[in-house]
């Protein structure tokens, strides 16, 4: 297994593991409806190959000078509870601390509890819950660096 980051010569497979990625956690429909494209968040993918495919994904967002978030991450389903969504989160953190940032947040569906129990696990401490569109609840956590 080793740490890639986006390359023009794998931009199928890049665009293909986010559009799983969406799929798994929102219903076809929304997933339609999210806005990333592959060149918005290219410069912000990270993850991890194994036989020369990519099994795991995370894309991040520099909100300001001081802080970033985690946007989205994702583990293909046969390499789940082997510490890859741990090393994906870490490896978010230690680019973010590299370019400055002193904190991290995400937002977690309330109802994903192995995403909530693993980033409280890693130390993050929830700032707030939001119920948004249709009932749904987020939780916004956050992580000093
Ligand atoms: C959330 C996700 C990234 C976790 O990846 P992972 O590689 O399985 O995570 P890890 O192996 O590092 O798990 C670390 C800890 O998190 C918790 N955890 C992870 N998955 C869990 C599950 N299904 N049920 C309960 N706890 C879980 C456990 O405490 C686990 O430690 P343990 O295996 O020693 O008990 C993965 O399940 C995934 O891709 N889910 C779908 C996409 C998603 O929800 N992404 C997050 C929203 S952007």
């Amino acid at each position: 297994m080793r740490i890639v980051r986006y390359t023009e010569a794998r931009r199928q497979e890049w665009f293909d593991i986010l559009k799983e990625a969406d799929s798994s956690f929102y219903n076809p429909e929304r997933a339609e409806q999210e806005t990333w494209t592959i060149d918005s968040l290219k410069n912000d993918l990270i993850g991890y190959d194994h036989e020369d495919m990519l099994i795991a994904v995370a894309a991040r967002n520099k909100y300001s000078s001081l802080g970033s978030q985690i946007y989205k991450s994702y583990v293909r389903p046969p390499y789940r509870r082997k510490g890859i969504g741990t090393m994906l989160t870490a490896l978010c953190e230690s680019d973010m601390r590299g370019e400055g940032a002193r904190w991290i947040w995400t937002q977690v569906d309330a109802s994903n509890f192995a995403n909530l129990k693993l980033k409280l696990r890693m130390g993050y401490h929830v700032v707030k819950v939001e119920r948004i569109d249709c009932g749904h609840q987020w939780v916004q956590l956050c992580k000093e660096l």
